[in-house]
């Protein structure tokens, strides 16, 4: 298995881990083509309905095999075929644990009926008691601690829902969208690689397309192997890799906020949705915020509540920091 570890390998998933022959993978994530004619580099997007299911049931049964007995698996998928992606996983013996719907901004725009704003995605463990599952890692404010400020609230926080809205499809002007037609948003997956593997663990996507998958794991410390039909896309994928290294500049040392500090932050403010404004008067908000964050970076970095407000203020000046979902940004 040493020429998979944290590669990209380019080739048809249903062949390269047909090979395979002992399950490796603690985490899968699958976001093939929806068979909606996207226009991608080596694959054509419009097959026959029968055709596409018994590709689907193909690739899911490689899958799963090579999943190791502990392991998850969330697949990604349209309205067109969800019904038999869940069909499916019932018939190789999957459990399913969460139907995710992510809900994303920028949904293309509709004449003739409402815009599609959401994508599916099926969560599944092999096993239905024994899998992986950090919820501490991902757990958000809760309303009760935020806007109620109630005593009894879990100091925890609570865990997200099923419906996913934090996370706004990538349209061209952002930072980290490549040229790749459909990009994952890095923070959503490591919504999922958090909660569903440990570090060190090993995380498999067999469409790997512009290597979100990769890229969010290798940031994460875990192992990755993306497998892509397109060399294009894996040449791509492989310079993204590099250029998320993150490492300091040699003798300068690290930065009081490195990038993947600065990262946490932002992603922690949109998963949580209070404005900056509000964590500056709300102490016990701040500082819940502040050990959420700490915890994420897991003492590679360590900040007071000051330097959490201090540092968005920055951001949001330099408009680096984005709107919350609903917001409006005032123009100065
Ligand atoms: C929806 S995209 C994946 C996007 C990816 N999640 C990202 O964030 O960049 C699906 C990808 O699967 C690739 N693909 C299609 N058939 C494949 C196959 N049999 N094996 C491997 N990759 C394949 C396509 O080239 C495309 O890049």
């Amino acid at each position: 298995m040493q020429e998979f570890l944290n590669k990209i390998i380019c080739g048809d998933c249903i062949e390269v881990l047909g090979d395979v022959g002992e399950p490796f993978a603690d985490l899968i994530f699958a976001d093939p083509p929806f068979n909606i004619g996207y226009k991608y580099d080596k694959y054509y997007d419009k097959v026959k309905k029968k055709n596409y299911v018994a590709w689907t049931k193909e690739w899911m049964s490689i899958c799963k095999k090579v999943l190791k007995p502990h392991g998850s698996f969330y697949i990604a998928i349209g309205d067109d075929y969800a019904a038999n992606v869940k069909v499916i996983a019932d018939e190789l013996g999957l459990v399913m644990r969460n139907w995710i719907i992510w809900h994303y901004t920028f949904g293309q725009q509709m004449k003739r009926k409402f815009a599609r704003s959401h994508t599916h995605i099926l969560y599944f463990v092999r096993d239905k008691s024994q899998f992986v599952f950090n919820d501490d890692r991902v757990r958000i404010i809760s309303d009760r601690q935020n806007l109620y400020r109630d005593k009894r609230a879990n100091p925890d926080g609570k865990m997200p829902d099923d419906v996913w809205n934090e996370y706004p499809r990538l349209c061209g002007t952002f930072k980290e969208r490549t040229d790749f037609p459909c990009q994952m948003p890095e923070s959503l997956l490591a919504r999922i690689i958090r909660v569903s593997s440990n570090e060190g663990d090993w995380v498999l996507d067999p469409f790997s397309g512009s290597g979100t998958t990769a890229v969010v794991a290798h940031k994460l410390n875990r192992t990755y192997t993306g497998i892509e039909i397109s060399e294009k896309y894996v040449e791509e994928s492989g310079r993204r890799i590099r250029q998320s290294e993150g490492l300091p500049v040699e003798g300068e040392g690290l930065p009081k906020w490195p990038e993947h500090a600065d990262r946490e932050l932002k992603w922690l403010y949109h998963e949580n949705k209070v404005a900056d404004g509000q964590l500056r008067t709300n102490k016990m908000l701040l500082s819940l915020f502040t050990t959420k964050l700490n915890d994420r970076l897991n003492k590679t970095q360590q900040y007071t509540p000051d330097e959490v407000t201090d540092r968005l203020e920055q951001l949001r000046k330099a408009g680096k920091l984005g709107a919350l979902r609903g917001e409006r940004i005032r123009s100065p």
